[in-house]
């Protein structure tokens, strides 16, 4: 810590710390021998913070990107609302914590989208993981039960599809899925048009139609949805159940894409970051067992670090370890700890809450039939740190790294932003976000970068996506004309 010089209040030594008196000192050096490796120096991140540079411009580069792990994804948004948008828009969210229906509507004069309403449907596990044909006739049955409840059936309305896994876009309704993420794993739609198999699903069923389709990545969704508020936000990022992020790049580097002129949203799919073994240094060997156990191994081996789907299993594990190396719970496990899933991410959460932490850590450790005593109790809360501000870094040097980006594209000295964000982890964990931005200002402090949390950005952004192609599709006619 101090020897990469870092500046006072980015200590590396964590905020909560056993009581070091006595023969519990003995435990504290030796729990904290395990926690060393997640314990990133401002060195480490800035070292990070290179590669993914490196990374990024691999994954925009016209032939290399096909190796790339950071696939660096044109969206074919070209433009962020200018507040001249209007319209009634039907939207989709799948790839969150819920899969939902909306309607919404962008209203022009006073500048807002309006949620009329929404719908959440669940999806069950056989469905996740069966054939994609059942996944989009679920989905076509949501969507009619929703537009049957709202009487909307026989309006043909434009659609926007939040469909947040990663998607080689061809047009802005044209979308094949590179590979199914966050526990999703339905056959036959890899390598597929996802528009093209959710419009057969409609035809299928031969009682209701849609408008136009746009396709939109969640992080795209949000950045356009904070874009209707704050004309600055270029840069959309979602810390939930995965983690990825989008910005503004100038068309001239989005190789793959015809024309020079002006910019093009990318879809970093920065989760994919050390697929091909980048990050092996800072791998922890509880990150090597997720990646091992998880449904696709070796796929998204940065988001396996960071988001909500597996830090609650990483501190799962750690715990584990601590307790066979006798340092807890009196070197005794209970069934529940040797579960996988177990360790739930929300957890981490209320454990390290500021107030009620430590009370919430004793009432969790004893759901889950551990015998602890006070000093296990302080010790799990250390773990959630650990873990939690290890997830909050990687992802400050990830932002910092595309903040730093924009500014050395426009060449100027300092650049003024705004992230758009949403995610169950930013928003709900008590301190990740404090974290994260102390991290970026000392990463990237060229950027002065604010924080806007969406209001929704995979249902209002979705329709918002749809009503700025609408605007651009109707300027290119007027030209035309
Ligand atoms: C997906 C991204 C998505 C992110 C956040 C990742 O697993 O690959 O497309 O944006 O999760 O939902």
């Amino acid at each position: 810590g101090e020897a990469s010089g870092e500046p006072p209040g980015f200590s590396l030594s964590s905020r909560v710390q056993p009581d070091p008196s006595g023969s519990e000192t003995c435990v504290c050096l030796q729990v904290e021998k395990h926690l060393e490796p997640f314990r990133l120096s401002l060195e480490k991140l800035q070292d990070v913070s290179a590669r993914l540079r490196k990374d990024m411009l691999r994954g925009l580069g016209k032939h290399a990107h096909h190796r790339a792990a950071v696939k660096m994804l044109p969206t074919f948004v070209r433009a962020t609302p200018d507040g001249t948008e209007k319209g009634d828009f039907l939207a989709l969210d799948l790839g969150g914590t819920n899969f939902r229906v909306l309607h919404v509507r962008v209203l022009e004069e006073e500048q807002r989208v309006l949620k009329m309403d929404s719908q959440i449907c669940a999806i069950p596990q056989e469905i996740m993981l069966g054939t994609g044909e059942k996944l989009f006739d679920h989905i076509a049955a949501c969507l009619a039960e929703f537009l049957d409840s709202q009487k909307l059936r026989g309006q043909t309305l434009p659609l926007g599809f939040t469909f947040s896994f990663p998607c080689e876009q061809k047009e802005i309704d044209k979308s094949i899925l590179i590979r199914w993420t966050k526990g999703f794993n339905c056959s036959g739609v890899e390598g597929e048009d996802v528009v093209r198999l959710l419009k057969e699903a409609i035809h299928r069923r031969g009682d209701y139609d849609i408008g136009s389709v746009a396709m939109v990545n969640d992080t795209v969704g949000t950045m356009m949805s904070c874009g209707y508020r704050d004309q600055s936000c270029e840069i959309g990022m979602i810390i939930g159940t995965g983690t990825n992020a989008c910005y503004m790049e100038e068309m001239k580097n989005v190789k793959r894409v015809e024309g020079e002129d002006g910019r093009m949203c990318i879809n970093t799919e920065w989760g994919g970051f050390g697929d091909d073994g980048s990050l092996k240094d800072i791998l922890t060997e509880f990150d090597e067992e997720v990646d091992k156990t998880s449904i696709n191994p070796g796929v998204h081996t940065f988001e396996k670090m960071i988001s909500g789907m597996y830090l609650g299993e990483i501190v799962r594990l750690v715990l584990l370890k601590l307790t066979e190396e006798k340092l807890l719970f009196k070197g005794c496990p209970s069934e529940a700890l040797l579960t996988p899933g177990s360790f739930e991410t929300k957890f981490i959460s209320e454990i390290e809450e500021p107030d009620s932490g430590l009370e919430n850590a004793k009432k969790i450790l004893t759901k889950l039939a551990l015998d602890w005593d006070l000093v296990d109790a302080c010790v799990a809360r250390l773990v959630c740190d650990t873990v939690s501000s290890r997830s909050a870094r990687l992802c400050a040097a990830a932002l910092a790294t595309i903040a730093n980006r924009i500014r050395t594209n426009r060449g100027l000295d300092h650049l003024k932003t705004t992230v758009g964000v949403d995610g169950t982890v930013y928003r709900k964990h008590p301190n990740f976000s404090d974290e994260l931005q102390a991290a970026v200002r000392l990463l990237a402090p060229k950027c002065d970068v604010s924080f806007l949390i969406s209001e929704d950005g995979s249902g209002k952004g979705a329709a918002m996506v749809t009503a700025v192609a609408q605007r651009l599709a109707l300027h290119c006619m007027l030209n035309f004309l």
